[in-house]
């Protein structure tokens, strides 16, 4: 008896291609994995499920071993948030210590504030800038030391090797959001540090319409412990999303070299300007951090900020008469971003000592001059009439 239409659209089309060879990997889109034969329903070496990665988790995880040099181990998230908060929860428990910089993103602050202290994790916040002072606030159960270099708002950039030699010293695990540098611009591992995590939303996918985090590991032991946790938790990328953050990372040097030289040209012209305080790039001589920048950096990203003398009206002002940069929270897109950080900004123990409105900005990969000449306007639109 011929089988019925319903039948048949449900095996239809599933046969095997000859392959072809393409640039990019296909994207494997599914919960179900067929397994050929019932012995190997259960068999632990498998893929037997979509929640443990496909095609694409698995290809997107090479590349970003590929780019975090000696990276041993990475896991996906479904945002940057979730790649920091699951990475923290994954190695601490009831009664650990985790120190964390006072310039940490503020979402991953209120993390730690509010859910790891609710399970009995004691948070101290030190200065971005302690350096090796870091050795006195480790304590005996002080589990990790979370670092976040440069902060995504003030731009504070962390000491991070003699931060690390000092948690090494006391076998403390030491996880850094080096979301900035797109893992492209610092050798986290080399650095000392153990864990390094990025927001993909960012830099890697760059195109602004991808929501992704990644957490990469060299040390074996830290990959378990944080797999089994994003296991636990059911915690998965999408297909799609790691399929559009591989194909960003193949154009990510070349964005990455023009998101620099048009942040630094935009940088130097705010500061020769009236009315702009103070401008915080790392990659600018004079700067604050910058001696350190130079020493554990090899580029600058599109992201710094700036401070604008006056009142919160004087940034609505310049925010409202900005044509080119669009205004929004996320950065490391090619559109230009800006937003205006003061409401944000969060210190336990080093007071933010900006005395004007920080603006943040987010070049994008548009023409330089016209960025600067928009600005230009946007200033002069800013002042008192
Ligand atoms: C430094 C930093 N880390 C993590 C995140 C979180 O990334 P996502 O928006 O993908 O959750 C952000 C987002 O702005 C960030 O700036």
């Amino acid at each position: 008896m011929a089988r019925k239409p319903e039948t048949d659209l449900i095996g239809a089309g599933r046969k095997p291609r000859a392959a072809v060879k393409l640039p990019n990997p296909p994207v494997e889109r599914a919960s179900t994995v067929l397994i050929e034969r019932a012995e190997d329903l259960y068999d632990g070496d498998r893929k037997v499920y979509g929640r443990f990665g496909l095609g694409s988790q698995d290809a997107l995880c090479d590349a970003l071993c590929a780019l975090y040099e000696g990276a041993s181990w990475c896991g996906l998230t479904p945002s940057g948030l979730s790649a920091c908060t699951l990475s923290i929860q994954a190695l601490c428990k009831t009664g650990d210590h985790v120190l964390m910089t006072d310039s940490a993103y503020g979402p991953t602050r209120s993390f730690a504030l509010e859910e790891l202290s609710r399970q009995g994790v004691e948070v101290e916040f030190y200065d971005p800038r302690i350096s090796d002072g870091i050795a006195e606030l480790i304590r005996d159960n002080t589990a990790l030391i979370y670092l976040e270099s440069p902060g995504s708002l003030t731009l504070d950039v962390q000491d991070v090797p003699a931060i690390c030699a000092a948690a090494k010293a006391r076998g403390v695990a030491t996880l850094i959001d080096d979301t900035w540098s797109a893992g492209l611009l610092y050798d986290a591992f080399a650095l000392g540090c153990d864990v390094a995590i990025q927001a993909a939303t960012k830099y890697p996918s760059g195109h602004s319409d991808v929501l992704l985090g990644a957490i990469l590991t060299m040390e074996a032991d830290l990959g378990a412990r944080i797999g089994n946790t994003l296991r636990r938790y059911g915690v998965t990328a999408d297909s799609d999303s790691c399929y559009l953050a591989l194909r960003g990372l193949r154009t990510l040097p070349a964005r990455m070299r023009q998101h620099e030289a048009s942040g630094l040209a935009a940088a130097e012209f705010l500061q020769r300007q009236p009315g702009v305080t103070r401008v915080i790039h790392p990659g600018l001589a004079g700067n604050r951090d910058h001696e350190i920048w130079k020493r554990d950096f090899n580029g600058a990203s599109g992201l710094f900020a700036f401070e604008l003398a006056g009142g919160r009206d004087t940034a609505n002002r310049f925010l409202n008469a900005l044509n080119l940069f669009g205004l929004g929270f996320s950065w490391g897109g090619f559109e230009s971003l800006a937003i205006v950080c003061n409401p944000q900004i969060r210190r336990a123990v080093t007071p933010w000592d900006g005395d004007g409105q920080l603006i943040r900005l987010s070049i994008g990969l548009e023409n330089a001059g016209d960025l600067i000449a928009d600005l230009e306007q946007a200033l002069a639109a800013a002042k008192d009439t």
